[in-house]
C-alpha cells in the first residue's frame, strides 16, 4: 500500500463521522482531494460545503456539491481536513499547502475537527516539518527577524500567494515542546496574519490511514 492509498484510506474513514444532513466544513490538500470525490457519491445527503482554499472550492464545484459562504453557514457540525504533522494531543503543523488561515477560520467555526492523514504524519514532538506562517507582505522582514529571535529559520515560500493575497514564511528548525504557547507567542507578533499550529484548536479526531486499515486516534 502506497502514501496515496493510505490517505484514501483515512479520507473513506471520514464518511463515518459526517452528519445525516446539514453543511460540512472541507479543507484542503491531497488527502482532502479524496475526501472531496468521496462526498460526491453522497451528496443527495447533505446541504452543502464550506470550503477552506479556492481549490477545494473548484474541485467541489466540479462534483456539482454546493459551496456556501461561511458566513451563511452558521456552526458547522463537522469539518474535515489533513495535516502535515499531528502530535499525540492532536495538536497539529498545517499549511503545506498554503491554505492555513482559511482552515483555521472553518475549524474554529465546527463542532468536531477530524483530521485525515497517512501514518507518516504522526509524530512525537512537533516541528520537523517547517512552520507555516501566513503574513502580511509589507512585514515579512521584520516578521522575519522576529522568528530568528525565538530560534526558527525562517524561508519565504517562494513565488507563492496565499488565497488572501499574502506570503507564507516556512519556518525551519523548531522543537515544538509546547505548542500551546508557542501558538499564542506566534500570534502576538505584527504582520502574522496566521500561524500553521493548530494547538488552541486542535483536532478531535485522527483518523489514520496505514497498511492495516485506518486507525482511529483520539487526544492523550
Ligand atoms: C493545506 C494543509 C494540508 O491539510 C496539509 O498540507 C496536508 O496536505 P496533504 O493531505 O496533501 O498531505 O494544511 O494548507
Amino acid at each position: 500500500m502506497n502514501q496515496d492509498d493510505m490517505k484514501k484510506e483515512a479520507a473513506r474513514a471520514a464518511l463515518e463521522y459526517l452528519p445525516d444532513s446539514g453543511i460540512i466544513g472541507v479543507g484542503t490538500g491531497s488527502t482532502v482531494n479524496f475526501f472531496i470525490d468521496f462526498l460526491a457519491e453522497i451528496k443527495h445527503r447533505f446541504d452543502g460545503a464550506v470550503s477552506s482554499s479556492e481549490a477545494s472550492t473548484e474541485r467541489l464545484k466540479a462534483h456539482g456539491i454546493e459551496v456556501i459562504d461561511l458566513n451563511a453557514a452558521g456552526e458547522i457540525e463537522v469539518y474535515v481536513d489533513g495535516a502535515d504533522e499531528a502530535n499525540h494531543q492532536l495538536s497539529l503543523i498545517k499549511g503545506g499547502g498554503g491554505a492555513l488561515t482559511r482552515e483555521k477560520i472553518v475549524a474554529a467555526a465546527s463542532k468536531k475537527f477530524i483530521c485525515i492523514a497517512d501514518e507518516s504524519k504522526l509524530v512525537d514532538i512537533l516541528g520537523a516539518f517547517p512552520l507555516p506562517i501566513e503574513v502580511i507582505p509589507m512585514a515579512r522582514s521584520y516578521v522575519a527577524r522576529e522568528l530568528v529571535k525565538i530560534g526558527g529559520t525562517p524561508a519565504l515560500r517562494e513565488g507563492f500567494v496565499t488565497d488572501n493575497g499574502n506570503l507564507i514564511l516556512d519556518v525551519h528548525h523548531l522543537k515544538i515542546m509546547e505548542p500551546n504557547k508557542l501558538e499564542t507567542q506566534l500570534n502576538d507578533i505584527a504582520g502574522i496574519v496566521t500561524v500553521g499550529l493548530f494547538a488552541h484548536r486542535p483536532a478531535d479526531v485522527l483518523l489514520l490511514g496505514t497498511p492495516e486499515g485506518t486507525r482511529t486516534v483520539l487526544p492523550a
